[in-house]
């Protein structure tokens, strides 16, 4: 689905950014030019890379065995 029409950016292009380590939403932007036109998906972009952001997986820390 489109989030920002002025650069075709889809909710599976932030997700990707944030798999690729994107965690701000000015990172987003210059990784994707999202938000810098009209400004109009700002909204539905940030609630998106949010989303994004707290369903990545956080690898567990490796402890040591006993
Ligand atoms: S729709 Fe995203 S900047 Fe215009």
């Amino acid at each position: 689905m489109y989030i920002c029409m002025c650069n075709a950016v889809t909710d599976s292009d932030i997700r990707r950014a944030v798999a690729d380590g994107v965690n701000h939403f000015s990172d987003l932007q210059a990784r994707t030019g999202c938000s810098d036109c009209c400004g109009c998906c700002e909204q539905d972009a940030r609630a998106t890379l949010d989303k994004a952001l707290s369903q990545i997986q956080v690898p567990l820390p490796i402890t040591a065995m006993a």
